[in-house]
């Protein structure tokens, strides 16, 4: 079974969620082609229903109608229905992944059958735009409103085959921001986002009904996300106010008291928490108004360095899974400056997984960050 993922501003990160997240639902990625903000899956078995509510990097997912040359693919269609639709009027978007050469072809082959069929059907254009964090600006939808939505992909180099498909389920990112803004406790500075908790959720492989940790809990979006697929979390913060916090926010979204457990404490500290997996956004050290210095920047580092590698070797012993966490990506004059992975693997016995740590930022950002994924 083949699928096509359109990706968010972090491509890479999203592939490497996309991949752990098929892998822990006991599927298997057999293969996966890239072209800037889409990937291409082959896996074994099909993936399951509405897989677009617990990722955070993937704008849409598609199914594959038909792979081949264009001709091949226009052939084929031929003998096959596209819209599957009732009404006889609707738009449709084309994302595109290939050629312009190849675009044309099939766009032009739309317009005419479905003119044939006698549907009124207007092509639209992708109006909107995402810039990817390499600074790439590359095509978005700028509406909800579209009917329908198929796309056309090729691999990086525009080698054969090229790939026709639908896309089955998009983000619905209006409902995620309402969940998130509706919450009783919200501290915008601090917090991070829901799609950035899911992505790290994902990446540790944790399962439904296993305990996911998160030492540096704040107001709970991690816990909060995890608790949505169905996952016990244990929340640790030592500030009092930001544990008061988790809990109304918890209560809010009106999990069962049974699912999630909350402490005020010190991570570094508290002894026998048992877990399969640690997923965490540590403290980053005082908030920049200001470019540092390279001297600063590597004191703010080495303060982090020191928190995580003491609240890993206090914990680490209970915890059976992944460990993901968050670090500083300081911006200075003299280029970012981040964590020594070797030193963190070494302090703390970890091994840090391969491909990671994977960068996360925005332009303008003076404290982007690092995502770590470590195993025993
Ligand atoms: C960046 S915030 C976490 C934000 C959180 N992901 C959220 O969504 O609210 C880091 C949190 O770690 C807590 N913290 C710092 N050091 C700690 C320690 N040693 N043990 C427990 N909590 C700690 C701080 O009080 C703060 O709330």
């Amino acid at each position: 079974m083949m699928y096509l993922f359109v990706l968010g501003r972090n491509p890479e990160l999203s592939v490497a969620e996309i991949v752990s997240y098929i892998e822990k639902e006991g599927n298997s990625v057999k293969m996966h082609s890239k072209n800037r903000n889409s990937v291409l899956v082959e896996v074994e078995k099909p993936l399951k229903k509405n897989i677009i509510k617990d990722l955070g990097g993937t704008i849409s997912i598609g199914e594959i109608i038909i792979s081949g040359n264009p001709e091949e693919i226009i052939t084929s269609l031929e003998r096959k229905e596209i819209y599957k639709g009732a009404c006889n009027k609707f738009n449709y978007v084309i994302w595109n992944f290939c050629n312009e050469d190849f675009y044309w072809k099939i766009s032009d082959y739309l317009k005419k059958r479905f003119r044939k069929e006698g549907l009124k059907a207007t092509e639209k254009k992708l109006a909107g735009v995402i810039s990817l964090q390499s600074g790439e600006k590359v095509p978005n939808l700028s509406s909800s409103l579209v009917g329908e939505e198929y796309f056309l992909f090729s691999g990086e180099e525009n080698e054969s085959p090229l790939y026709f498909g639908r896309i089955k389920e998009r983000c619905d990112y209006e409902e995620i921001e309402k969940r998130d803004m509706g919450k009783p406790v919200r501290r915008e500075m601090l917090s991070i986002s829901p799609r950035l908790a899911k992505i790290m959720i994902n990446l540790s492989m944790v399962k439904k009904n296993e305990t996911l940790l998160d030492p540096f809990c704040g107001i709970g979006v991690i816990l909060n996300e995890a608790l949505i697929q169905g996952i016990t979390v244990i929340g640790i913060d030592r500030d009092e106010e930001a544990i008061n916090g988790a809990r109304k926010n918890l209560e809010w979204s009106n999990f069962s008291k049974n699912n999630y457990k909350l402490i005020n404490g010190d991570s570094s500290k508290i002894k026998n928490l048992k877990a399969d997996v640690i997923v965490t956004e540590p403290d980053f050290g005082e908030a920049l108004r200001k470019i540092p210095s390279k001297e600063k920047a590597e004191k703010m580092i080495l303060g982090f360095e020191n928190i995580i590698i003491k609240v890993l070797n206090n914990l680490k012993e209970g915890i059976s899974g992944r460990i993901v966490f968050t670090s500083p990506l300081i911006k200075t004059f003299n280029g970012r400056i981040s964590c020594n992975s070797d030193k963190i693997s070494k302090r703390t016995g970890l091994r840090v997984i391969g491909g990671f740590p994977l960068q996360e930022f925005r332009k303008k950002q003076l404290v982007g960050r690092e995502i770590f994924v470590l195993e025993k």
